[in-house]
């Protein structure tokens, strides 16, 4: 199904979720209103409203809709409009009870709340693309109509589901990917604990059992829920794409939660017209500025580098979390800002208005319940002028520095059970070489693990793979073209480990990268809590390591760098360089956090030819080029003012906890 361009329509974007159906008509006209008065450009309409919209099976009330979509376009702001398939109808479930999805442990979950969907049951995909349809036909060629919202937020509150229809949907799914019982057998590895199928109908759903499951079980099962919901997504992009031609459609994506595993976007972005992220702050005492440049330059990645939409964040606290802090004066900014910052082509929030009821009426939105006589008021009318002055950056990319392996499928892989440490963590990893990253004020550009080989050392002088467990074998020699065209790789412990079905690859560890780092780890003895070891450099310096140690066994031009000074690996290498080419390949066998990985991360950077731009510690540097010019952005989470040198040579202040967005000179 061709694709259409998503650009076309859509402003630079300003604005939130509106549910105008939790509110009485005389509402609507000061809803817009005061839209026009923050600045607003763009709504997204009707990601909940199935019930109101068909009150009773086939029966359509469009009165309302139609009413707010003409307001909304007589004010000039355009519409996202959603087709509202996360929420079926009370009277959708009385009727089909089955739809409701079934956990592990057989529990069958109610209504009452959203996202309760089973994505094989034949009666919801009936019902969703029938909504859908009808939504199109009516809105579908709507001026006011610029971009589709299917659903919301697929894999959340739930993903997968157990029940009978999924497990008949699985085997089908599982005959597709594996063609025969014996490939099945072979790739689960069902010779071990005697779980051999002789007959397809005897697969199920990996359900609860006594002890762990298998892990390919598990594995492909969390493929096969991700392409189950995907299934539903393309079902209504394909209706959307007939009846709408032109509109682009997404879907909300929640690319990097600081939990949760979610679905594997990489997939997803090859399926919408426009990636578009939703971003909330958790409060977990971690630097929450680093996990939203995280998550933009992830979702920027995932668009292949191209623009993308913040669709959702939050004004200011959320009320899902344990503690919901106030955002504090300027923060909020910042972070639309720093959203924009690495791509977004504007900010958009939930919500629009402060809900009175349901279960989010303490989230924070643009208009509170208390009205405009507010900071968080005068802060949104601030920000809307602000990105009404920054029109000329749409089309715009972001240039990225550095290189980064990211993938889903490794993470899913890496967290099941009963590995060689319960404390194994990919997503861990993946955000402390970042962060590291982030110190060098470097911008990250996030790659999927395929096609590596093609990755040009120009353009990306290092690439670094935190914990690529799961690696396919041509993995290995991608990586190696890379590095023997002159490329700098740094590889994490515990990559390299399994092939796609979670099975070893044959000899020593880490076997799909063996070649390219020039050595084999001999046994994995990863350390117990609260024990640590000391790693010692060539150079004198030393670090204090935790997590993991293991026994490496460098082989013929593989230099160690640093040693395990201490520890039951002690005098073992912990650090080796392996020059291959004009590249070289550097492994690390153990954790470091802060300081330590910083200055490890250094020693890469520096092979790689890369010098960090001198600017202190949570200031940001992210640039933005493209036909309309390049605009630097600087991005200050410091409580004090900091100097920006810009390329002319002069200097420029951002105020403390401001941004500042540097136009070059033409
Ligand atoms: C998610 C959802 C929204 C809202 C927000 C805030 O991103 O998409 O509907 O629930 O979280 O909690
Ligand atoms: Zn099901």
């Amino acid at each position: 199904m061709p694709s259409p361009a998503p650009h076309d329509r859509l402003p630079l974007a300003f604005g939130g979720d509106y549910n105008p159906e939790q509110w009485p008509q005389e509402v609507w006209e000061e809803d817009v209103r005061l839209m026009r008065e923050a600045g607003v450009t763009a709504v997204s309409l009707g990601v909940f409203s199935w019930a109101r919209l068909e009150p009773r099976p086939g029966e359509y009330d469009w009165e309302w809709l139609d009413k707010v979509i003409g307001l909304l376009h007589t004010a000039g702001i355009s519409v996202n409009l959603g087709t509202p398939t996360v929420v079926p109808p009370a009277w959708f479930y009385r009727a089909h009870p089955d739809a409701l999805p079934v956990t592990r442990e057989g529990v069958r979950l109610a209504f009452g709340s959203r996202g309760a969907i089973c994505h094989s049951n034949p009666d919801y995909r009936a019902a969703a693309t029938t909504i859908t349809r009808v939504l199109a036909e009516r809105y579908g060629n709507h001026p006011a109509v610029v971009l589709w919202h299917v659903h919301n937020e697929y894999g959340a509150p739930v993903l997968a589901c157990y029940c009978d229809v999924c497990a008949a949907a699985f085997r089908d799914w599982l005959r597709e990917r594996h063609d025969t019982l014996d490939a099945l057998n072979q790739a689960w590895g069902t010779a071990f604990w005697g779980q051999q199928y002789g007959d397809w109908e005897e697969i199920t759903p990996p359900r609860a059992t006594p002890s762990v499951c298998n892990p390919t079980q598990q594995l492909d099962y969390h493929r096969f829920a991700d392409a189950q919901a995907r299934a539903n997504f393309v079902a209504e992009r394909d209706i959307l794409h007939r009846l709408s031609p032109g509109v682009p459609v997404t879907t909300n994506f929640m690319v990097a939660p600081s939990q949760g595993q979610t679905v594997d976007y990489w997939a997803w972005a090859k399926e919408v017209d426009l990636v578009t992220n939703d971003h909330y702050l958790m409060t977990d005492g971690r630097r929450t500025h680093v996990n939203l440049a995280l998550a933009a330059d992830l979702t920027r990645s995932v668009a292949g580098g191209g623009p993308w939409l913040l669709l959702e964040h939050a004004t200011s606290g959320v009320n899902w979390q344990p503690y919901n802090p106030a955002k504090r004066p300027g923060e909020m900014a910042r972070n639309s800002l720093g959203h924009v910052a690495r791509g977004s082509e504007g900010a958009m929030f939930f919500q629009w208005r402060q809900s009175q009821s349901g279960a989010e009426k303490f989230h924070t939105a643009m208009l509170a319940n208390s009205g405009t006589e507010n900071r968080g008021w005068r802060e949104v009318t601030d920000l809307g002028r602000r990105i009404a002055g920054l029109a000329d950056l749409r089309g715009t990319r972001t240039r990225g520095d550095v290189a980064m392996v990211w993938s889903w499928d490794s993470w899913w892989a890496q967290s099941l059970e009963w590995r060689p440490s319960q404390d194994l963590d990919a997503r861990e990893r993946l955000d402390a070489f970042y962060e590291a990253l982030y110190d060098r004020h470097l911008t990250v550009d996030f790659l999927p693990p395929t096609g590596l080989g093609d990755l040009d050392p120009s353009r990306y002088p290092l690439l670094v793979v935190p914990q690529l467990y799961s690696a396919p074998v041509g993995v290995g020699a991608d990586l190696e073209r890379y590095v023997s065209r002159g490329g700098t790789l740094l590889v994490s412990f515990f990559s390299g480990i399994v092939d796609e079905n979670d099975t070893l690859h044959a000899g020593a560890y880490p076997g799909a990268l063996r070649d390219v780092l020039g050595l084999t780890v001999e046994e994995f003895d990863p350390l117990l809590p609260g024990e640590t070891v000391s790693v010692r450099g060539a150079d004198g310096s030393s670090y204090t390591a935790d997590l993991w140690s293991e026994v490496v066994l460098p082989g013929a031009g593989c230099e160690t760098v640093a040693v395990f000074a201490d520890g039951r690996t002690a005098g073992g290498a912990a650090l080796t360089r392996h020059a291959v080419g004009s590249g070289a390949a550097w492994y690390l066998a153990t954790r470091l956090t802060g300081a330590d990985l910083a200055a490890v991360v250094d020693l890469a950077l520096a092979d790689a030819g890369i010098t960090p731009v001198d600017l202190p510690r949570d200031v940001e540097l992210v640039v933005r080029e493209g036909e309309s010019g390049t605009f630097r952005f600087a991005v200050n989470h410091t409580g004090g003012e900091v100097k920006v040198v810009l390329p002319d040579g002069g200097w420029a202040a951002v105020p403390a906890g401001g941004v500042e967005v540097f136009r070059d000179p033409r």
